[in-house]
């Protein structure tokens, strides 16, 4: 099977998990590209949300992995391009639902409360698990694309 390409990126608040998730990608083979922030400076979490957001959005890469202090922000960033659906997980049942659910194409952590051996198993979950193509689903992730109005 062809292995998903990746993009990754954080702030500084969650730069040491990045790191050790891009150990743990790449020892699973998978080719991840790292749009930073490249250090533990004081880094503004949209300019790397941004880049990372672009590169799922536009199919550069086939999934996205967003990390700051909360998760929140880059939350926050990440949901607005319409083709990305960025779910923040704490577990690996809500990373199973929300791939099965809403097809997630960006998984977002936020460092404070996630372990490294938290991340790793949400991630085997999140890179492994197939959306279910049952016609609710369908229709209601087509829906989140849907822009109602100004309101
Ligand atoms: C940085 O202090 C913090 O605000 C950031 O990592 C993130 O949690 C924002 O949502």
């Amino acid at each position: 099977m062809t292995k998903l390409k990746l993009a990754i990126g954080s702030d500084h608040g969650g730069f040491d998990l990045k790191e050790e998730i891009i150990v743990e990608l790449k020892s699973w083979d998978y080719e991840v590209i790292d749009f930073g922030c490249f250090n533990k400076d004081s880094f503004d979490y949209p300019d790397s949300g941004h880049k990372v957001s672009r590169a799922v959005a536009s199919g550069e890469v086939d999934r996205g992995i967003l990390i700051c202090t909360t998760g929140i922000g880059m939350s926050m960033v990440a949901n607005r391009y319409s083709k990305v659906r960025a779910a923040l997980c704490r577990s690996c049942d809500m990373t199973y639902l929300t791939r099965i659910h809403n097809n997630a194409n960006m998984i977002v952590f936020g460092a404070r409360y996630t372990t490294i051996l938290d991340a790793r198993a949400m991630l085997i979950v999140f890179l492994e698990s197939q959306f279910s193509e049952v016609d609710r689903h369908i229709k209601r992730v087509e829906k989140i694309e849907k822009c109602l109005g100004p309101e």
